[in-house]
């Protein structure tokens, strides 16, 4: 077989990938990088309608009609059919990209039991939509590519300077959330990887919206070695690194893009 180029390593043309939290900061830009990247990107949301207007404006260079579909991962009775319901419509999964969050704000000092449990259970959510992937490659023979969205805050503790007397700190279900979604990563990883699923993280570093407290944003550039946020783009070409044949070597990793912050 003669070798890939660069270009044919990371050309995800005839590839379909699923992306939960399209509609959000984050996905959103992911969503395009792997439209862009020549993939058939499947859109979810927990709204038919969001979802599908999102696939739309998806650009679509190979013309493989982007699909948008409903799809709440923490409905864990609906979420094999609506899984279903969403293959249904496709060959196979290459690539699913679990990166929806369900958020909530509480720290320490005042979560609840439940709000913290809560919180876990988006970990639930990416286990479940990540076994149905692993089943629907088997059943189909087809390889796939499983991404986690982890976080530094997985890899590192907070900052509580850098929230002091502005807003609750990060939260500390979040930190126990992505930690344990790193080692998730791993655990599946090392079962999958002789049926040829791969499963690796990827963990953003301070990527604030425009709607983040701007006080916490300037102090949180103090600690970051760049001296700054990260922007959606940034995220792009690790997504469809890992998505792609260019990581085909790799599985159980954590792919760290964070401005330098964890170097420290
Ligand atoms: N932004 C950062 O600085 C940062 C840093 C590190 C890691 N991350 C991680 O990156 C990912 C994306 O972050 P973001 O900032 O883009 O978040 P975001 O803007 O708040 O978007 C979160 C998305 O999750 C979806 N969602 C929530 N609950 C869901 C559920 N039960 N089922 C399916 N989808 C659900 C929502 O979509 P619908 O409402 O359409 O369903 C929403 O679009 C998250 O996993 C986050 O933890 C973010």
């Amino acid at each position: 077989m003669p070798e890939k180029t660069v270009q044919q390593l990371y050309d995800l043309k005839g590839k379909t990938c699923l992306i939960t939290g399209a509609s959000g900061y984050l996905g959103k830009a992911m969503a395009h990088a792997l439209a862009e990247a020549g993939g058939r990107v499947i859109v979810t949301s927990r709204d038919q309608n969001r979802a599908k207007k999102i696939a739309a404006q998806l650009p679509d260079p190979n013309h493989s009609n982007h699909i948008g579909g409903i799809l709440d991962y923490m409905d864990f009775d609906k979420l094999p059919d609506q899984f279903q319901t969403i293959t249904d419509q496709v060959d196979a999964i290459d690539v699913l990209i679990n990166n929806g969050h369900e958020h909530c704000p509480n720290d320490w000092k005042d979560i609840s039991g439940t709000q913290f449990t809560k919180v876990l259970s988006n970990a639930t959510g990416y286990f479940l939509l990540s076994r149905l992937t692993y089943e629907l490659a088997i059943n189909t023979g087809s390889p796939a590519s499983i991404i986690m969205l982890g976080s530094m805050y997985g890899l590192v503790a907070s900052y509580p300077d850098a929230y002091k007397d502005l807003i609750p700190a990060s939260s500390v279900a979040y930190h126990t959330l992505k930690g344990g979604i790193l080692q998730m990563t791993r655990h599946l990883a090392t079962y999958w990887a002789e049926d040829l699923v791969r499963v690796n993280s990827l963990s953003p570093g301070p990527f604030p919206s425009e709607s983040a407290n701007q006080e916490m944003v300037e102090r949180l550039k103090s600690y970051s070695p760049m001296r700054r946020m990260g922007f959606p783009e940034e995220l792009k070409g690790a997504v469809v690194f890992l998505a792609s044949d260019a990581s085909s070597y790799m599985t159980g990793q954590n792919l760290v893009v964070d401005g330098g912050w964890t170097a420290n």
